[in-house]
């Protein structure tokens, strides 16, 4: 039996020819493509600013570099998220303070959002798990009344809104990942949209350098620290010639989730809910399921592959100090959650081995 992956990149032929009109520039620096690339961002987003990186790490980076954070300065992020959220916030020289999730939408819990903030707080970074909202209402209120930055991780949510505004330019800055699991890719890649001005400057000035302006890379005048976070024309390309595809992909990847939706609801497995009706895009659809290890032992072996989540920060002691028992909500599910085979180039008849497979798995009919 052919695997069936948890995802597929779809890069050929179409984004090839796009890439011959690059090369033939000879100029494979950051460049026309990349501004062509933020352009059209922009326009999609409905947002002011925006600035291609190389990775959504080096978005949150950034974001973060820019506000000069101080060493004992506090960022709040969710306990269950990728490495790179805490690793951005680290690497900023400020310190990662975890809040447990909700358990039906595996985001940031608001009741302990509100315990965690305190005089240090200076930055709230909600995570949009598999392109599912945040309570961004709840998170903005109290962000406002304790003058509190919002930094979305929108690495998992291109495309996906709350309501009528797309996740990423809700809060101050918001990021997200170009990396070949996402809707688009540059290969890698990243995308930091604001629509603050003066961010917008300050991270243009930061990511080459603390250059201002066009660059030559001699006597350019630096004005403060930074580093290269550059994307190449190269990668601006690719990431372009995939954006004409987002829609077509968009479609197909609420499809898989509905399919999913309607044919696995039992006891033991519980598909977690999308809000489809208010824009939000399932990007991959995840799972809350009893013995989910055996689960998925027994579906890679039926050559079906899924994937579990990534481990509770506060099971690593060089994120924060907090104890892992302190986190009832992380517990009771950290063994149980896994994204099921979610890619835009499943075939139905595919999907549908994947839900027979775990009816079988689980003797129910
Ligand atoms: C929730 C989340 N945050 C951050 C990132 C980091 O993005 P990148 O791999 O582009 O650095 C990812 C990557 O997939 C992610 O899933």
């Amino acid at each position: 039996m052919k695997k069936i992956p948890f995802w597929e990149t779809d890069v050929g032929n179409k984004d090839y020819e796009y890439q011959k009109k690059i090369f033939s520039l000879n100029y494979p620096n950051e460049g026309e493509y990349v501004k062509k690339l933020e352009d059209k961002v922009k326009k999609i987003l409905q947002v002011k600013f925006c600035t291609a990186l190389p990775s959504g790490t080096s978005a949150m980076f950034v974001a973060l570099k820019i506000l000069n954070l101080k060493s004992d300065d506090e960022v709040i992020v969710p306990n269950i998220t990728f490495a790179a959220t805490a690793n951005a916030v680290s690497m900023a020289s400020a310190k990662v303070v975890l809040v447990d999730v909700n358990t039906e939408t595996l985001n940031i819990d608001i009741n302990d959002l509100k315990k965690k903030i305190n005089k240090k707080t200076k930055v709230i970074m909600p995570v949009h798990i598999s392109g599912r909202s945040c309570d961004m209402t709840n998170i903005i209120k109290i962000a406002k009344k304790k003058k509190i930055k919002v930094i979305e991780d929108a690495a998992e949510a291109f495309l996906s809104k709350n309501k009528k505004k797309y996740l990423g330019t809700i809060g101050d800055m918001g990021c997200f990942s170009l990396s070949p699991n996402k809707i688009f890719t540059s290969g890698q890649g990243g995308l930091l949209v604001t629509n603050n001005k003066k961010y917008f400057d300050k991270i243009k000035v930061f990511k080459t350098q603390g250059r201002v302006g066009i660059t030559s890379g001699g006597d350019d005048l630096h004005i403060s620290k930074g580093g290269n976070f550059k994307l190449s024309n190269i990668s601006a390309g690719l990431a372009l010639s995939q954006l004409s595809y987002i829609y077509k992909r968009k479609k197909k990847l609420i499809q898989n989730y509905k399919i999913y939706k309607k044919n696995l609801n039992f006891k033991q497995f519980k598909i977690l809910k999308f809000d489809v009706n208010n824009k939000e895009l399932p990007l991959w659809t995840d799972v809350v399921c009893d013995r989910r290890n055996k689960l998925y032992n027994y579906l890679k072996k039926n050559n079906i592959i899924c994937r579990k989540f990534w481990f509770p920060l506060s099971k690593r002691n060089f994120y924060s100090n907090q104890k892992h028992s302190s986190f009832k909500n992380t517990k009771k599910i950290e063994n149980k959650i896994m994204w099921l085979p979610s890619s835009f180039l499943m075939k139905k008849k595919d999907q549908l081995t994947v839900i027979r497979k775990i009816k079988n798995f689980y003797q129910v009919s």
